[in-house]
């Protein structure tokens, strides 16, 4: 995703808005809501790693070229939160990485990166899997060039991108074996 398409996602228009230097910001992350006052300029990524302590959501390039940094918004809209000030996700709801395992048990993507050795050092990993996420929810059965295409604003300097495709590829089909075993698991 360009930084344009990031701000267009977020319907962001602030001409004339005039924003106060600090800012009291409440976002529901992961399913809990965390109020801080923050200065205005503070971005989404910040705030998430200090202010919410969820260290899983990294900061590469901080200029919207890597997608390390990459959360779902308001569902399964994936959003670089580097290019997002934080008062931008007010009331509004984010996932990060953290949300993925439950119960310690991992979620369909995490296990197929971890079989497919989808990852190295791991850098890269959490924006992947956030945006292999949001790309199967919008495409449950996608083609290669599907994944490649839906992967192209994440920038891996480890693996190269064959064992993520084939990681991208396992996680649909456990997804879709789960959603067609309990058809309510494709609503989660
Ligand atoms: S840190 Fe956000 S895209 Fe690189
Ligand atoms: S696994 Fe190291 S950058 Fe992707």
């Amino acid at each position: 995703m360009t930084k344009t398409q990031n701000m267009e996602a977020l319907g962001a228009d602030f001409a004339g808005i005039d924003v106060p230097n600090i800012v009291t910001v409440s976002i529901r992350i992961n399913g809990k809501v965390v109020t801080r006052a923050v200065p205005s300029r503070m971005l989404l990524v910040h705030f998430i790693r200090e202010e919410a302590g969820l260290t899983g959501t990294h900061v590469g390039c901080d200029s919207s070229s890597c997608g390390v940094c990459t959360v779902l918004l308001d569902g399964s809209t994936p959003v670089k939160s580097c290019t997002m000030f934080a008062v931008m996700a007010h009331g509004r709801d984010v996932k990060t990485v953290e949300s993925l395992a439950v119960g310690g048990t991992l979620h369909p993507v995490q296990q197929a990166f971890w079989d497919q050795h989808g990852l190295q050092c791991g850098y890269c990993t959490p924006g992947m899997m956030m945006t292999a996420l949001a790309l199967l929810e919008r495409n449950p059965n996608p083609s290669e060039h599907d994944i490649r295409e839906g992967l192209s604003g994440n920038l891996c300097r480890c693996t190269g991108y064959n064992n993520i495709v084939k990681a991208v590829q396992q996680a649909a089909g456990a997804m879709s074996a789960s959603s067609a075993a309990d058809p309510s698991a494709a609503d989660d």
